[in-house]
């Protein structure tokens, strides 16, 4: 089945005199995979809602294909909705919960009885096509040794690819997924969204992936929209997203667990004086003045002390976490900053010991004073 482009128009929704979503609009391709990336009660979830029909918006509309959903029954919004937490059959086995909607949409209910069902003509054939699709499903998901389990004999993380299954094995037009992966260990976690992008690659069907973790973002999606106080901020690849945040907040989101940022002042030109040297900003176009530097922890690097244009700083700890490491360093203007290097490199550094620290300019990014004042003056003004 042609995969449908959604199209979310305009969206406004208020719970009391909360503006939990302002003006959101975003296009999903037929086919693409969008993520709503956003921190805890940005919306994403009542956005999601929205679009499968849960429920209502204020104002703005939904359409899939050309055909506007805002008067559609959810049921008759041919699309499949995944929960963090959602409820299995409790009597049903794996298999038959995985089954119970092709069952429901496919057999009449004279050939779903048990025994005297799969004797009536053409029945076989529709049994053994849904047989077919349940087990490649539970191939996918790694549920093949627990089809005949009962849910109540099952851990959280095996329930949730259950209930992931159930809603893959319809191949619905529109994929709705909110943190499907929040409840499974960190292994299992990248596991199944592997097994998402996969399937997503495969079905073609047009996604929307809600999470709050940048990493799962990046991971599978073709564009990720990055939410905050139920507004879309950008919306990007997640490679140009990486590279251009649109501000400060979506550049600390993406950067978790740190950013290091740097009051600095940035004169015409493109220079920005930092320490004892001064950094070529890569787009410095229209920006001067005070505001601040940022850069990730794996854009800065150590260098030898006679290097020109570098910031001396004192190592004041270090956390080793396996391949590498992160060094906590404070600068001179009393900044600390985290700088990403490799185990080795940790091993000859000391904490209390000086160093001297270069920074990747095309990987770091001013942002004006001016303009996230401006942003912050709009933010509380609405
Ligand atoms: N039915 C409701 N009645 C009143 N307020 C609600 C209701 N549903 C959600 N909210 C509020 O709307 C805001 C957005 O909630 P939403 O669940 O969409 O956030 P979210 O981005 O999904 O967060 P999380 O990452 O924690 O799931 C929150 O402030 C929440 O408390
Ligand atoms: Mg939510």
């Amino acid at each position: 089945m042609a995969a449908l482009k959604l199209h979310i128009d305009k969206i406004s929704k208020k719970f009391g005199e909360i503006n939990v979503l302002r003006d959101v609009s975003i296009s999903v391709a037929a086919g693409e995979l969008v993520t709503l990336l956003g921190p805890s009660g940005c919306g994403k979830s009542t956005l999601l809602r929205i679009i499968a029909g849960l429920e209502r918006a204020d104002q703005g509309h939904v359409f899939a294909g050309d055909k506007k959903l805002d008067d559609v029954a959810p049921k008759d919004r041919d699309l499949a909705f995944v929960f963090q937490s959602y409820a299995l059959y409790p009597h049903l086995s794996v298999y038959d919960n995985i089954a119970a909607p092709l069952v429901m949409r496919e057999l009449s209910s004279l050939e779903r009885l048990p025994l005297l069902g799969t004797a009536l003509p053409g029945a076989a054939g529709r049994y053994r096509s849904i047989d077919e699709r349940v087990r490649e499903t539970s191939a996918i998901l790694k549920l093949d040794a627990l089809l005949d389990r009962r849910p109540a004999a099952l851990s959280g993380g095996q329930r949730q690819r259950v209930a992931l299954g159930r809603a893959m094995v319809r191949a619905p037009r529109i994929f709705l997924m909110d943190e499907p992966l929040a409840n499974l260990d960190a292994a299992l976690r990248i596991h199944t969204r592997g097994e998402i992008a996969r399937l997503h690659k495969k079905m073609g069907a047009t996604t929307v992936f809600v999470t709050h973790d940048q990493a799962e973002a990046a991971a599978i999606s073709d564009r990720v929209a990055v939410m905050f106080g139920g507004q879309v901020r950008q919306i990007a690849k997640p490679a140009d997203l990486y590279r251009d945040p649109v501000d400060l907040e979506v550049a600390r989101f993406l950067a978790q667990p740190f950013l290091n940022e740097v009051p600095v002042s940035a004169t015409v030109g493109g220079m920005v004086a930092i320490g004892s040297g001064k950094i070529a900003l890569r787009d410095a176009i229209g920006s001067t003045g005070p505001g601040t530097l940022a850069f990730r922890p794996e854009h800065a690097s150590i260098a030898a002390h006679d290097v020109p244009g570098t910031l001396r700083v004192c190592l004041s700890r270090i956390e080793h976490s396996g391949t590498d490491a992160n060094l906590f360093v404070e600068a001179e203007a009393d900044a600390e900053f985290v700088v990403r290097v490799s185990a080795d490199q940790a091993r000859s550094v000391h904490p209390g010991e000086h160093l001297a620290l270069t920074i990747d300019a095309e990987n770091a990014w001013f942002f004006p004073e001016s303009r996230s004042r401006r942003e912050r003056v709009e933010r509380e003004a609405a």
